[in-house]
């Protein structure tokens, strides 16, 4: 995940909703103090829930086109001509009741099933990493980076929007940029930095 990516997922409007206890907790209680690893995030279910959850709001790419190769018809019946071009949104379809329960509900938990494992939803339901043969092949690498960023960052610091009036404002180019959002970093008061001092 590019430095870019990563600003953008924390820049979002979620960030207080990443910053809950319940992420904090669990990256504690499982990780005991130890700096996160390429192994340990995996048990970091609820972590990886709350990156998803963001990525389906806030999608990296929110809009993507595609030209037909050849004539076709969609799995709907719509009829393809060859050099159509096809836009999909990721940025709607993560907005859309037809997919998602309560869509402009933040909810980590629509990730996890009754068993507290993870529950992983069709690329083609949830298309921010794309879907089919030309999903995203960084994909684990991405989520890995971004749960050892998140799961090292968030004990530390506390991050809380500056203002949320008025609403966070998005681009609309190809990547998606946020606009006139701040956070306010401060050192949690219980933060363990003294295990990187070593
Ligand atoms: C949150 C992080 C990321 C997101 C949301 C993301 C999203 C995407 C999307 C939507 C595509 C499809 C682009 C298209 O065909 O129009 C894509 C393709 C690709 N991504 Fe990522 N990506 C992320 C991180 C990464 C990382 C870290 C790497 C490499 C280590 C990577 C490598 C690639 C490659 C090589 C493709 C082209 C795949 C192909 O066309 O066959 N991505 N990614």
């Amino acid at each position: 995940m590019s430095v870019v990516q990563i600003i953008s997922v924390f820049s979002s409007q979620t960030v207080a909703e990443i910053d809950t206890p319940a992420a904090v907790t669990e990256i504690r209680t499982i990780l005991e103090d130890t700096p996160a690893s390429y192994e340990s995030v995996k048990k970091l279910t609820y972590l990886k829930a709350v990156f998803f959850e963001t990525l389906r709001l806030y999608p990296s790419v929110p809009k993507n086109v595609r030209m037909a190769y050849a004539d076709d018809v969609l799995p709907g019946g719509i009829q393809v001509a060859k050099g159509d071009v096809i836009l999909y949104a990721p940025y709607v379809m993560g907005r859309d009741e037809q997919i998602w329960e309560e869509p402009l509900e933040f909810k980590p938990e629509r990730w996890i099933d009754d068993n507290g494992k993870w529950r992983e939803r069709s690329a083609f339901e949830f298309t921010a990493f794309n879907a089919g043969p030309r999903l995203c092949l960084g994909k684990t690498m991405a989520v890995t980076e971004a749960l050892v960023l998140l799961a090292t960052v968030l004990p530390l610091y506390e991050m809380t929007p500056t203002s949320t009036d008025p609403p966070i404002q998005v681009g609309e180019t190809l990547t998606l940029p946020m606009h006139s959002h701040t956070v306010h970093v401060a050192h949690r008061a219980d933060d363990r930095t003294h295990m990187y001092e070593e």
